[in-house]
């Protein structure tokens, strides 16, 4: 795996935010269930992307992706009903495309995805859920076997946490299936507006998204259509955060502001200058902010995918502040490569207590998921000196043109190719 090097810089200036991943890996999954053409537009160049892709061209379907437009172009039959180990081992949300194969060709199956840094990622909500929408869900070495059977005309299904992808899974099946489903305690997460729209565009009866309650009336057939995925609330939120974090100020553009303001209202609680625009926020560091305390929380609470941002932000702030992570209650791999840079932080259950230090010192870190790589490059920018961030292909999965973002924001930064394969 390959490093990022970074050394103290201040951000400033503009950056243009790019298509939601967690838009399009949904989406990508929804289009199994039409045999007809789906026009996406807005699609990220990302690691997580290529591998979705990789997933529908081993069941068969046609993909083009026009990486310098971000279109992909989907088309054809399912031909293959199982997901290979090698692609879902690299990321769980393939897991969202066992129950549109089962309900398009009668049966599909798929490795039970593993744990990662952030958590164990259990899929009992999933599995759960298809059960209810009447299919059979049984295990065998390792693979799910999922088969479509008789669902009940009106069922309700009940979601013991606000999970997004036991969401986007299950409302994507009950699309296509008679009669009516109900998901109560549904999480209200954008993503889960976009991928709506997108499956209402296709022909399905859906309403409810952004609440707590979704209402599906199942269709006979889903068709083609064109769609724009909305814009990455969480890279916006990553360079919102870099700006802040070194000092700079600057103008994040195309971003829906109103998809951020659990972060607005955090920012503004530490003194951060920000004024936001309809699809455009301007920040800026005024002095030195002021620590806060965070509850991270299913949407439309602070999302648990800035918390490790956050926090490098509190770790220089004046004071104390504590982050309480209610969504994945271990997501802290990040705190201690922070405080190998100097950070003063410490995890007490669930929670980060953060006494703000007047300096990072750059050291060599290790990137563990995504958005920790990402949180120890902005602590790189941040702090005195040079930062190599080790184990960095993490961030490709997610940020689209990082190093040229970065440095177009004045960043110091280079990537460097590992020699060492990829665990
Ligand atoms: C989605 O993951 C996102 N990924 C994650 O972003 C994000 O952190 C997470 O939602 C929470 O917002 C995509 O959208 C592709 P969950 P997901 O199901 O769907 C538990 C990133 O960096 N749970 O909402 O996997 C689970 O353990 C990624 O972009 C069960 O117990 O998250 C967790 O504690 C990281 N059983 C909580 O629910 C289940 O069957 C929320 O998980 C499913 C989930």
């Amino acid at each position: 795996m390959g490093s990022i090097i970074v050394e103290k810089s201040v951000l400033q200036g503009e950056v243009e935010i790019s298509g939601a991943k967690n838009s399009a890996l949904p989406i990508l999954a929804a289009v199994l269930l039409t045999d007809e053409e789906i026009v996406l537009h807005k699609i990220p160049v990302l690691s997580d992307v290529e591998t979705m892709i990789d997933i529908l061209r081993t069941a068969g379907k046609n993909v083009v992706f026009e990486r310098d437009t971000g279109t992909v172009k989907v088309s054809g039959p399912i031909l293959h009903t199982h997901v290979p180990y090698e692609l879902v081992r690299k990321m769980r949300a393939s897991f969202n495309v066992l129950g549109p194969i089962a309900v398009m060709m009668g049966e599909s199956s798929t490795p039970l995805p593993g744990g990662c840094a952030i958590g164990v990622r259990p899929v009992d909500f999933h599995i759960e859920g298809l059960k209810k929408l009447g299919f059979d869900v049984n295990y065998d070495h390792g693979e799910i076997l999922a088969r479509r059977g008789n669902k009940s005309e009106d069922v309700t299904v009940y979601l013991p946490f606000p999970s997004v992808g036991a969401t986007e899974h299950l409302m994507s099946v009950a699309a296509v299936l008679p009669g009516t489903t109900v998901i109560e305690n549904a999480a209200m997460e954008p993503e889960i507006g976009d991928l709506q729209s997108l499956l209402n565009e296709m022909g399905a009866d859906i309403s409810g998204a952004g609440t707590s309650r979704i209402l599906i009336k199942g269709v006979k057939r889903l068709h083609g259509c064109e769609h724009t995925i909305i814009p990455d609330r969480i890279e916006a939120g990553t360079y919102v955060i870099g700006i802040l974090a070194t000092g700079g100020e600057g103008i994040v553009r195309n971003v829906r502001t109103d998809h951020l303001d659990a972060l607005w209202a955090a920012l503004e609680k530490a003194g951060a200058v920000v004024k936001k625009g309809e699809n455009f926020v301007e920040i800026k560091s005024w002095n030195k902010w002021r620590g806060c305390d965070i509850d991270v929380l299913p949407y439309p609470g602070f999302p648990t995918d800035l918390q490790p941002q956050i926090i490098v932000y509190l770790s220089l702030a004046q004071g104390t502040s504590m982050v309480t992570e209610n969504v994945f209650k271990t997501r802290f791999a990040h705190v201690g490569e922070l405080v190998r840079m100097g950070a003063n932080m410490k995890i007490k259950e669930n929670t980060v207590i953060i006494n703000g230090v007047e300096k990072l010192q750059g050291t060599t870190v290790m990137g563990t998921d995504l958005r920790a790589t990402a949180a120890l490059v902005i602590a790189g920018f941040a702090a005195e000196g040079e930062t190599e961030v080790t184990q960095v292909e993490h961030i490709f999965r997610g940020y689209e043109n990082v190093i040229e973002k970065f440095s177009k924001l004045g960043g110091k930064i280079r990537y460097v190719p590992g020699g060492v394969p990829e665990i």
